[in-house]
């Protein structure tokens, strides 16, 4: 059978990060607001995270880790048909950041849009590349996750400030034809969504709702507001049921899987998804000790690291879930290829 009748499976092929070099320690954050290294390592497991410099943008953190996905995976920009972005911390409210990326990196030839779902934005960009794919909308497609978190953080305010970080991931999901299973195929996707909790995690000014004025910038309106309670049990509810749907739309069985990689948000949450589901220590990838909350980016970052540390390995197959605002969250399954990791 010619590749025309065949129908394409979506298989990540490249991938590749970037991380500001400035690292913020919960020390240093406690000279500022009145907190302190243990109480944010006991309640979050977050130790240190990175921030970006006056020159690092959400764009130019997305761009530095699509080029290392673009290498990873082989490819050059104008082989690519769509850019899809991540990010609750665009360069613009318009242009697009994937616009941007797009020109940046050469893709003459694609599509480039931004996609709205917070921390779980990255599983939402997963499921559209692999859903052009599918359909044979497009063959290459670049997905980033990036963040300019501290952008958007009130400094002043512990029980959020703490929490989060800047950083970048990209992948390239390519059409892959062979009749055996893909390595690196993206074998099922599951997405979910609440609005009716969207109060509980939002940046409530700099909308059409609330535009930026002396009145919003005084009131504190342009930073995240979070109900963190709230914000834990939908996370580790939200993720976990994802993970069940996702194993259950592939045909897997929790044994099935080598590895969770969940939302690096909080050590507690992702211990609260492990035990619901039942899943052994030794099947979950951490990271969020160094980087905290990256939103978009954090399952990018936490792949790139797994497969760095050796953690993930071809033929492994890996569970990842997000959560964030809005509320939506969603789950994907993932056979892990041969991804070259560019340093
Ligand atoms: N240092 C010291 N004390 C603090 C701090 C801090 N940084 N932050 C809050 N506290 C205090 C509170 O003021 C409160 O004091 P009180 O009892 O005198 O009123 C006390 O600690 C307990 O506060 P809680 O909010 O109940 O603490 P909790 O154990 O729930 O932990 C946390 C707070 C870490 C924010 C937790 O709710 C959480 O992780 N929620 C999920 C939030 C999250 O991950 N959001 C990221 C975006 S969404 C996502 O990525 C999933």
């Amino acid at each position: 059978m010619n590749n025309q009748k065949r129908l394409p499976r979506a298989a990540i092929t490249g991938l590749g990060v970037y991380l500001p070099s400035k690292i913020l320690t919960n020390n240093e954050i406690a000279t500022f607001v009145d907190t302190s290294d243990a109480w944010i390592m006991q309640r979050t497991g977050i130790r240190e995270r990175r921030i970006a410099g006056p020159e690092e943008t959400s764009l130019t953190m997305g761009l530095e880790a699509s080029k290392k996905a673009l290498v990873s995976a082989n490819l050059t920009g104008d082989q690519i048909d769509l850019v899809i972005c991540a990010t609750a911390t665009p360069e613009y409210i318009f242009p697009s950041t994937a616009c941007l990326v797009q020109d940046a990196v050469g893709a003459t030839g694609a599509g480039a849009m931004d996609l709205s779902a917070a921390c779980a934005g990255f599983i939402y960009a997963l499921s559209v590349a692999r859903a052009y794919i599918v359909s044979k909308m497009a063959r290459n497609v670049l997905v980033i996750g990036t963040e300019t978190m501290s952008r958007v953080v009130d400094w002043t305010d512990r029980s959020t400030c703490i929490l989060f970080g800047d950083g970048a991931g990209a992948v390239v999901v390519q059409a892959a034809f062979d009749d055996a299973p893909a390595l690196g195929e993206i074998e099922s996707v599951v997405l979910k969504s609440d609005g009716s909790k969207g109060c509980h995690l939002l940046i409530p000014g700099g909308g059409s709702k609330m535009p930026a004025s002396e009145e919003s910038a005084r009131d504190r309106q342009h930073y995240i507001k979070m109900n963190g309670p709230e914000v834990f049990k939908g996370a580790v509810r939200g993720m976990a049921d994802a993970f069940h749907q996702a194993l259950k739309m592939g045909d897997l069985q929790l044994g099935d899987v080598d590895l969770m990689v969940a939302h690096q948000a909080n050590a507690r949450i992702i211990e609260g998804v492990r035990s619901r589901l039942d899943l052994p220590t030794s099947k979950v990838y951490q990271n969020l000790e160094r980087y905290g909350n990256t939103s978009s980016a954090s399952i990018p970052i936490a792949l790139y690291d797994a497969v760095r540390e050796n953690a993930l390995k071809e033929g492994m197959r890996v569970g990842v879930a997000g959560f964030g605002g809005g509320f939506a969250w969603g789950a994907a399954i993932i056979r892990w290829g041969n991804v070259p990791i560019i340093a």
